[in-house]
Formats: C-alpha cells, structure tokens, sequence
C-alpha cells in the first residue's frame, strides 16, 4: 500500500515526540536546555539504548545546544574521555544507528560527563552537586533544568530517590510551569507486586509531584504502539466495530526469539508476567480497549487506561486453572544452533519455577466489551520475534457461497496492528478466486488477502526507536507515554493474583515447549476452550 496524503505520521522521524496531545499544534523545534543525568551510567542500558538514542537526537538537531549528559557509576577511576570513548564504541555496535558521523559525534563527546561515586551514598551527591555547577556555569538559573535517569537495579531505587530529594537535587515542584524543572525518570520494574509498587509509589510522590516523575515503560514509545489510538480515532471505518458486537476476540503476543541472556539472575525473580504482562502487554491492551479520550493531553488518555484497566475482571483461584498456563523453554533448535533449556542457562535454578512463557484469557466487564475474550501471550526463545495486536472481527452472520459446507473455511476478517517487526497494519478479508467455472459448479471458491500498510514502505523509514521518542519527551515535558501511578496499579491488581496463585501453586510438572517453537500445548488448549486458535505469522 502506498502513501496516498501526508499523514500525522510524516512527521514522526523528524520529530519523534509523542504525537499525542500535539496533533495540529507545532513542537518546540527543540527541546529545553537540561542535563541528564544517568544513575548506573556504566551499564548495559546507557550502552544499548539510552546513547544511540541520544545520539539520533543530536543528528536530528533536536537536542538544545546547552544539554549536556553526567553519567554516575560507581567506577571510580572512570574520567569524562574514558567514560566517552566507551560510549563512542558502544555506538559503533549499537543496531540502532547505522553509522556515527564524526562531527555530530564530537558536537555530543563535548557534552558528556562522568561522576563516580555510590549512589546509593549521601556524600556521592556533593560530587555530583558540583559537577552540574561546572557543567551549567554558563546557562542561566532557570535554564539548569535536570533529570535524573534511574538505569538502576530496583533494589537501589529506594536510596536514590531519597537522596534525590534530600540533596536539593529535586525539589517538589507543584506547579509544572516551575523553571527550571526537575524531573526523575524511572525504568521498570516499577514494584514487585502490587504491594511493593504501592509503596513505591507512596514513596515517590511523597518527595515529588506526580508530574516529575516519568515511570519508562518502552513499548509506548514504539511507533505501532502510539498508532493503535490514531488508526482508532482518526479513522471512522474501523470505531463503528471496536466493540462487542463486531469483534469476537483480540490477542496480544509478544514473542521473542531470545532467551533470557545473562540476565537469569534478574529474570528468576521476574518472570514472564512481571517482565512483560505486568506492564508491556497491559499498555497494549488499554489502548486498544480504552473508551475515546475527551482530548489527547497525557492525563485525558491516562484517565482511559486506568478506567479500562479497572474494568478487567480479576483471576480468581477458581478461574486460573482454565484462563492461564505457565511453562518454560527446553532445548531446542533455533536457526539450525541448539539452545539450553531455561533451567540450565547460567543463574537459573535447575528446579526453578519461573515461567519463560505465559498465556492468558482476560475479560473486560464493561459496556463496549463484555463477553470479548482479550487472549495474551508472551514467550521467550520462539520461534520469531514478532509482537501484534490482532483484532478478529465476527463471522457475517449467513453465509451462502461455495455451497454445502464449503463456506466452513471461510475465516473471519482480522485487523493486525504489527508493533514489530515490519512495523504496519494489515487487514485481511475474503475474496473470490479468479475463475468462470463457477456459474456451472455452484461451487464459488473464496480465499483470504490482506491489506497491507507498512510504515517502512509508505514513508521510506523505519520507526524512530522507542527511546529516541521517550527521551524527547520527558525533555519537552510530554507525559502520555509514561504510566502514571494509578495506572501503574490498576495493572498490578490484575497480574496480582495470577503470581500469587502461581507462587502457591507450584506446577507440577512446569509445562515446557521447545526453543524454536511457538509455545506450549497447555495454551493452544486455553485458547481453543472458545473454539479460537493462535495466530501464527
Ligand atoms: C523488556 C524486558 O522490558 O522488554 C525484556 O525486560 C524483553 O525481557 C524486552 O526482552 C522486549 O522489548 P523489545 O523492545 O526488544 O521487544
């Protein structure tokens, strides 16, 4: 499909902010002067995301000529150049930009810092005081705007915030409009469990005003991802349908082809649901069930998710058995290599619980989509990574071609929201085979096609990276792709009591599916209870 008129998207590589709340109005051309700083500033995000980010931003002319970026590790005999030239190499390999042009590359090196010191230690903060004085001498007061990015384990987020906060660091702002402003960027997990994220919560907005605190959550800085309310909102063919008398099901998959790498340690105390339901997937879903936002400011469309997501109805012991399976990868092929199995990669106990893969059926109690079953799925080490969102619509009610029974093959039209790879929409319908035989047999022969946008065929691109999109917001100030703290644990409630049940209930024997495959036989059994079948791609 091409590009028939310039669309809201066009402008997305050029400006990867969050489209929201600006349609029709113009962006800042760049984004307020502020210094980021990183806590965990030698580990694998800064590497992997946050600087290849930052770098696309600098190539964009996006990023104000007075930022500037202070990493804080605790590598005490790292310098600003060598801190550099790690993050220069990291370029290099990083897949997300295709080759580092030397002079936006030095025009960023002038404007990295690094501090070393604990950070979870009252007297690290002095130290960074007094490098944020040297390195914003030269702006004005109200320009030394600041955020403090926590690319941390969750087990120090707690002293940080504190320290935060009782350095000066961060001081409370009620009022948004305060210059220059402070602002606290956390990465998941938010919490453990409902419990320990309500605390978290608790904590944080007692030292900060809601409005400082940006809580990552970095699929909703995908392009699909903000394009599920466009394709929703802006067009009037697919509104009419979104809603229980046109739909039949939705499922959610995000299936990854990598195992759990070196971070078994991490991933034992995780699991499946924490990693990926508990945030990732829920954000799918609100947004392709949420009720049309009054207007597009953050708060309009966060007040719909959490709204959705308190109308889920919550698994209960006598539910779980039959609306959620658990299982692990074993040994397997992929691409021609065997892999280990999840209980033999490094870190992870040979007799360990935690589920790799996960799938569950959700019901929504309200108005547009009661009795809609909302299936998701997430698995480590399947076949391919690919995540969707696929919209099965219901059968038309009569069918009369093809004759006896033939019409039993006819599949019902599905919308498929692509967040990755091949980033797109695709919608597929029945068609009539080509042929004049028919008007003699009766036997009118009918076959699926799809419809099919791509954002890299229509507007010659790729999607902007997440984080290249998320960074910019939280340098202009634009809330919507970050979970608000009643979203936060509007989503716990629900993937609460499947962990408890689950921690209680250990499986015995943990179902398994082989590496390379596309998950268990358990979950091909829950979905089909409804007389549904997982999609393939
Ligand atoms: C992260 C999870 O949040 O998302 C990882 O911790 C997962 O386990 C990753 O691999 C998937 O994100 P993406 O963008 O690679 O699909």
């Amino acid at each position: 499909m091409t590009r028939q008129t310039p669309a809201l998207g066009a402008t997305t590589r050029a400006r990867p902010t969050s489209q929201f709340g600006t349609i029709g109005q113009q962006q800042p051309e760049r984004a307020d002067p502020c210094t980021m700083v990183i806590f965990g500033a030698t580990g694998d995000l800064t590497k992997r995301k946050l600087f290849p980010a930052l770098y696309s931003l600098a190539a964009e002319h996006l990023i104000s000529p007075s930022f500037a970026v202070l990493g804080v590790g605790r590598d005490a005999s790292e310098t600003d150049q060598t801190f550099r030239d790690k993050m220069r190499a990291a370029l290099a390999e990083s897949e997300e930009v295709k080759s580092v042009d030397e002079e936006i590359w030095q025009w960023l090196a002038q404007r990295i810092f690094y501090s070393g010191g604990e950070a979870t230690d009252e007297s690290a903060y002095d130290a960074i005081k007094a490098r944020l004085a040297e390195i914003e001498a030269a702006r004005p007061e109200e320009a030394r705007n600041r955020f403090f990015y926590l690319a941390v384990p969750p087990s120090v987020f707690e002293p940080i915030v504190r320290h935060l906060s009782s350095s000066g660091l961060v001081p409370r702002h009620n009022d948004p409009q305060e210059r220059p402003w402070a602002r606290v960027v956390v990465e998941k997990p938010f919490g453990h469990s409902l419990e320990t994220a309500c605390s978290l919560n608790a904590l944080v907005l007692s030292l900060f005003a809601e409005h400082q605190v940006y809580r990552i959550d970095h699929f909703l800085g995908k392009e699909t991802v903000q394009n599920i309310l466009v394709l929703r909102f802006a067009n009037s063919i697919f509104e009419p349908l979104w809603n229980r008398r046109w739909i039949s099901h939705v499922q959610i998959t995000a299936a990854e082809a990598v195992g759990v790498e070196a971070r078994g340690k991490y991933y034992e105390e995780a699991g499946v649901v924490r990693d990926m339901f508990q945030n990732h997937l829920m954000q799918l879903l609100a947004l392709t069930a949420m009720e049309p936002p009054p207007s597009m400011t953050a708060d309009a469309v966060r007040d719909e998710k959490v709204k959705v997501l308190k109308s889920i109805r919550w698994l209960t012991p006598e539910s779980i058995p039959t609306s959620a399976v658990r299982a692990q990868y074993s040994a397997g092929l992929m691409k021609g290599n065997l892999v280990s199995g999840y209980r033999q990669e490094p870190d992870v106990a040979p007799d360990s619980q935690t589920p790799t893969y996960a799938a569950a059926r959700f019901h929504i109690d309200n108005w547009r989509w009661k009795g809609v079953p909302f299936y998701m799925r997430s698995g480590k080490r399947m076949a391919k990574r690919y995540s969707e969102i696929a919209v099965t619509f219901q059968s038309p009610p009569h069918l009369m071609f093809g004759g006896d029974g033939a019409h039993r093959e006819l599949q019902p039209n599905v919308l498929v929201m692509r967040v990755q790879p091949n980033e797109g929409v695709s919608l597929n319908f029945e068609v009539k085979v080509p042929g004049a035989a028919v008007a003699l047999t009766q036997h009118l022969e009918v076959a699926p096609v799809d419809m099919d946008f791509s954002y890299s065929e229509a507007f010659g691109e790729t999607a902007a990276p997440a984080y290249e999109t998320l960074l910019l917001d939280v340098m202009i100030g634009e809330m919507t792709l970050f979970t608000r703290s009643d979203e936060v644990e509007a989503a716990w409630k629900i993937i609460d009591p499947l962990l408890k049940y689950w921690e209680e209930h250990a499986a015995n024997p943990m179902p398994t599916y082989a590496a390379g495959g596309w998950g268990p036989a358990e979950s091909d059994r829950l979905i089909s209870l409804d007389g549904a079948r997982w999609r393939t791609p």
